[in-house]
């Protein structure tokens, strides 16, 4: 094997508020000779996520923190240039953790082999991937089922527009919220959702008064705060909450406190279940099976915001939480 020279991103010290680029260096490093059971991998695409900002912050949490000076780490999709293991061959396409890198080498249980027939490839960090499935997930949860007037938050995003497209499939009537008129349109043509407005231009309790004036059974929170809290005014009673991000407050110091009018919970009977996907692992071929049969099937959209070249993921990550991504954002490496 020749020297193979990679690229890669480390968290040179711990972001306050929203991540600045001083936040995070661009290294290059030579990777070792391939050993026995070891597999050599060009990432094609990497995924950024907002609970990545979650793990460069210290101290414990549901997953171990990012350490200082070290790669990140996160969903990559890409292809097998080297194999010294008998599960891959050179020209496999595989998925693993080892995002913010040009180039690793891993052992074979740390890849997962997908499908080179579903393209685009990084359709594996998106609607059939971690955030897919999150939207998924979501929906199985609080049994999400024909009928249910379903409100979403981050509506525009990777998990949402897919749980607001799968609810559709399911026979719910969807409201969707997002932080601009493009994203509003994307929600309203090309996801399907019945109802979408931008939580910008007026309060969300007002919108939601307007828009659904009878209130909503279920709530799908990805981003928590001021919109879980009209949210909870709008549930009717026996409505149910899916807890899935609070993204609000990712750059917060200190949490803000809770919502006003929590009450709600009891004199509405309300139900809130979190939700981990990672607790789901053991479903992900019913998942595959369902949504990645509505993809095939032309029923369900990927959309992707997509930035070029890992010198540019950094501020990929930091467009998150900006708004800068309709759909997915994906990193394209190769
Ligand atoms: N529980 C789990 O297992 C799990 C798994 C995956 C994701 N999640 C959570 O699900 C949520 C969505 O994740 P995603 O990957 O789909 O991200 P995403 O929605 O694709 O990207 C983040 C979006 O959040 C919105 N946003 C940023 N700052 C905001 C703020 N202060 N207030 C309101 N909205 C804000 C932006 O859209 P606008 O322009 O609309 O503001 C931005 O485009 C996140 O909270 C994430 O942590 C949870």
């Amino acid at each position: 094997m020749t020297k193979i020279s990679s690229r890669e991103i480390r968290l040179a010290s711990r972001p306050k508020g929203i991540p600045t680029e001083a936040n995070f260096t661009l290294a290059r490093t030579e990777l070792e000779a391939l050993q026995d059971q070891q597999v050599l991998v060009r990432n094609l695409y990497m995924s950024v996520d907002p609970y990545m900002r979650g793990r460069m912050n210290e101290g414990k949490s549901y997953v171990a923190p990012f350490e200082l000076g070290k790669t990140l780490e996160g969903g990559a999709v890409g292809e097998v240039v080297e194999s010294r293991a008998r599960e891959f061959k050179p020209g496999d396409a595989v998925t693993s953790n080892y995002g913010w890198r040009e180039y690793f080498i891993a052992a074979p249980q740390d890849l997962r082999l997908v499908s080179r027939e579903v393209q685009p490839l990084s359709v594996y960090l998106g609607a059939l991937g971690m955030t897919g499935m999150t939207a998924w997930v979501g929906l199985n949860l609080v049994e999400v089922k024909t009928g249910d007037v379903i409100y979403i938050s981050g509506a525009a995003g990777a998990v949402g527009s897919v749980a607001g497209q799968l609810a559709k499939l399911r026979g719910c009537r969807v409201i969707g919220s997002a932080g601009s008129g493009e994203k509003v349109q994307f929600l309203r043509e090309e996801c399907g959702f019945d109802i979408a407005f931008d939580y910008k231009i007026g309060p969300v309790i007002e919108q939601l008064n307007v828009e659904a004036p009878d209130g909503i059974d279920v709530y799908f929170d990805n981003v928590g705060g001021e919109t879980f809290e009209a949210a909870l005014s709008a549930l009717r009673v026996h409505g149910r909450i899916i807890a899935c991000g609070g993204i609000s407050g990712y750059n917060e110091e200190k949490p803000r406190p809770g919502p006003s009018n929590l009450f709600n919970m009891i004199t509405k009977r309300l139900t809130m279940k979190g939700l981990m996907v990672r607790d789901w692992l053991d479903r992900q071929g019913e998942f595959e099976k369902e949504v990645g049969g509505y993809y095939r099937a032309g029923k369900l959209k990927n959309r992707e915001t997509v930035v070029k070249g890992i010198d540019m993921a950094v501020n990929a990550f930091i467009g998150l939480f900006r708004g800068q991504n309709i759909g997915k954002m994906v990193v394209e490496l190769a």
